[in-house]
């Protein structure tokens, strides 16, 4: 699933750009001989199996050893329990050149691997996934188009919602006139300071009626 991912669009791009560089594991080719489990009975009881210590804790060391990081790597860890990703949250992650995602499944991973390795626990949303891959690769995805040189100009994350605490603008391409909808007169005036005028008054107002927690960190 990850590798599927991570071998398309902007995330590939950046890839073969030379920015990023993707390290991606198997748990089964940490797991010893001779049953290879990566996982065992949850200790106390209760349903559903829990991810082994051992096999995480071996996939971690390499990959610090691969990507010649310290401790300064930010080991992720998603989660409906952690706290809910935004875009502040993947600016700060940025800040990190390595980051580890453990892609388990809810509850299901040994509570020492939390407690020792994860440095951030991170829900993309209140509902449950079946495992933490498609989170994992939510984030990969808005943190790497953040990173300089990865976008080019025209898909600049400078005007995407969110970047000012504001969500994004209507936007129009041809023809100006689909099945006898027009595009707003005022772009098509050349009058670039009364577009922008227009644009974040559209942005202010989407922002207001869709998303009163966002305005109001806004107006702040
Ligand atoms: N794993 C399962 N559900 C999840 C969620 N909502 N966010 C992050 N990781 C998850």
């Amino acid at each position: 699933m990850v590798n599927n991912v991570i071998s398309e669009s902007i995330l590939a791009r950046a890839m073969n750009k030379g920015i990023v560089k993707y390290h991606v594991k198997n748990l089964f080719d940490y797991a010893d001989l001779p049953h290879k489990r990566i996982d065992d009975y949850p200790f106390g009881g209760g349903t559903g199996m829990i991810l082994k210590p051992e096999p995480i804790f071996k996939a971690y060391n390499e990959v610090l050893e691969e990507t010649f990081s310290d401790s300064k790597a930010k080991v992720v860890f998603p989660s409906p329990d952690g706290s809910v990703f935004n875009h502040d949250k993947a600016v700060e992650l940025l800040k990190a050149d390595t980051f580890i995602f453990i892609n388990g499944h809810y509850k299901g991973i040994d509570q020492r691997i939390r407690d020792e390795l994860v440095t951030d626990e991170i829900s993309i949303g209140d509902y449950v996934l079946t495992g933490g891959e498609l989170a994992s690769l939510v984030i990969t995805d808005s943190i790497v188009r953040l990173i300089p040189d990865v976008l080019n100009s025209y898909e600049s994350a400078e005007t995407d919602s969110f970047y000012h605490s504001l969500l994004d603008c209507p936007h129009y391409t041809r023809p100006e006139i689909f099945k006898g909808l027009s595009v707003p007169k005022i772009l098509l005036s050349g009058n670039h300071k009364k577009i922008d005028e227009w644009k974040n008054k559209e942005r202010e107002t989407k922002t207001r009626n869709r998303r009163p927690d966002l305005w109001e960190k806004y107006k702040k």
